[in-house]
């Protein structure tokens, strides 16, 4: 059976206190829009539409840019989730498939679930996951005779009664497409928000006799975040959720709760990630490397066998192959490090190439900027950068070549050749001395 999912995306989010669009804010550097979408995606959908509405651009940049096979639908006012399911019933209008509804503030689903709650469609015409809550608070009650669902009541319309139950609705429904829309048109907004509730459609369903059901999830999964507390809890537990991957995986963390992932953060079996380490967004790390204390990655390949750290900054482009060094306060960026060079100390490497074993000293920087453009430094293989050499870019220091200590180079240097580009050293006999007491008299002819 194909699938279309429906990501509802079109609400202001009003409680996050944000210019930004709810469904854009970040956990673990993607937008909660992104988390949605790439949990859907592994049900390999046929069709897949965005609900927009406020900050509709903005939002189908990010969808766009995630999937560019993916449909925006306008919702140019807020009516509710089921007047947003609706807007999609032109576009859907022959799709005889199952529909995903997914909200896209609810980001910590799991793809098992929704496998699970799209299978459930055999034995039933509308699925929605429900989870139990600790503190019920204001999502929707699902009210069930055992797993027969009979309808959902919005907690602002329920009773007591009802919202003394602890089976919530995540928000997360899975109905056959033809089904949906006829359910839809027969809902009104006649309760206490003036809105077409999505959730409305169980009872409809129910009166038609078409058997719904609910299928359970963890209430970590269905979070729904409607404020920064929310935002902030959801990237706990996901941070929760992958260090508990990355241990199972086999990589060695000995404070995990101090290593900060991003969404995609790939890391080797067999590495080690020290203390306190961030992964932005891009991170790849091969097998067998060790990642220490305090270092800050993003948009960086790290291959087998490298050592980056303590305290080394990544930024997008770095490249690193098979058993290079990256020491303490060196940051790289938009460079590749051939395999087995080292740059362990107190270095700015940016837009350079830097061959096989060449070893850069501390203190060196690439001057890749001339506060216009940027530009390009390349440094052969086995090459010996002397510390503190500024490479004015664009320059390149050929194979096996070295720089001076204290370099300043701005011309190419030759394979082979030594480059020194630095005043000559003088040595004044004594002057030290003399200069010395001259400075003490001084002092105290001042004092008296
Ligand atoms: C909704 C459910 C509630 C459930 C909870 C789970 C309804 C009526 N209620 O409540 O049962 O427990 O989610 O988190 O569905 N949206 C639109 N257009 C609209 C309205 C909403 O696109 O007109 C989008 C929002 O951007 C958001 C999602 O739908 O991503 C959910 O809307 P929200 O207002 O947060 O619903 P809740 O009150 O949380
Ligand atoms: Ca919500």
């Amino acid at each position: 059976m194909s699938i279309a999912l429906v990501i509802l995306a079109a609400g202001k989010g009003a409680r996050m206190q944000s210019d930004l669009p709810k469904v854009l804010h970040e956990i673990a550097g993607a937008p909660m829009l992104v988390h949605a979408m790439m949990a859907g995606q592994s049900l390999a959908p046929e069709r897949c539409i965005i609900i927009a509405g406020h900050g509709a651009d903005a939002v189908a940049g990010v969808a766009i840019n995630q999937n560019s096979d993916v449909e925006i639908i306008i919702q140019s006012e807020q009516l509710g989730t089921g007047h947003a399911v609706d807007q999609a019933r032109a576009s859907l209008a022959d799709f005889d498939g199952n529909v995903i509804v997914l909200y896209g503030d609810t980001p910590l689903i799991k793809t098992e679930t929704l496998i699970a709650l799209n299978n459930s469609l055999s034995d039933s015409e509308l699925s929605v996951l429900g989870f139990e809550a600790k503190d019920p608070g204001p999502y929707g009650r699902l009210i069930t005779d055992h797993d027969n669902l009979q309808r959902i009541v919005e907690f602002k319309d329920a009773s007591d009664a009802e919202k003394s139950i602890t089976l919530c609705n995540s928000g997360v429904m899975a109905v056959a497409g033809p089904l949906l829309f006829k359910l839809l048109s027969e809902i009104d907004n006649e309760n206490s928000s003036g809105e077409y509730y999505l959730t409305d459609i169980v009872a409809k369903a129910v009166a038609h006799e078409a058997p719904c059901k609910v299928v359970r999830c963890f209430e970590t999964e269905a979070l729904g975040i409607n404020s920064r507390v929310e935002l902030a809890q959801a990237e706990h537990t996901f941070q929760t959720r992958r260090r508990n991957e990355a241990l199972e995986n086999g990589i060695t963390m000995p404070d995990p709760k101090s290593v900060h992932f991003s969404y995609d953060t790939f890391i080797g079996r067999d590495s080690i990630v020290e203390q306190n380490v961030i992964f932005g967004p891009g991170v790849t790390v091969e097998t067998g490397s060790r990642i220490r204390a305090f270092s800050h990655l993003e948009g960086a390949h790290v291959s087998r066998g490298c050592v980056v750290g303590p305290y080394a900054r990544l930024r997008p482009g770095s490249e690193l192959a098979e058993d290079v060094k990256i020491g303490n306060f060196v940051e790289i960026k938009g460079s590749l490090l051939a395999e087995g060079s080292k740059v362990n100390h107190l270095s700015y490497i940016g837009d350079a190439t830097v061959g096989a074993r060449a070893n850069i000293g501390a203190g060196t920087v690439t001057c890749n900027y001339d506060g216009v453009m940027k530009h390009h430094t390349i440094i052969g293989e086995d090459a010996f950068i002397g510390s503190n050499t500024m490479l004015v870019a664009p320059v390149s220091v050929g194979q096996e070549a070295m720089t001076a200590s204290g370099s300043v180079i701005v011309r190419d240097v030759p394979s082979g050749d030594l480059a020194i580009g630095r005043a000559k050293q003088e040595n004044k006999t004594w002057l030290a001395v003399k200069l010395m007491k001259k400075l003490r008299a001084l002092k105290a002819t001042k004092k008296e």
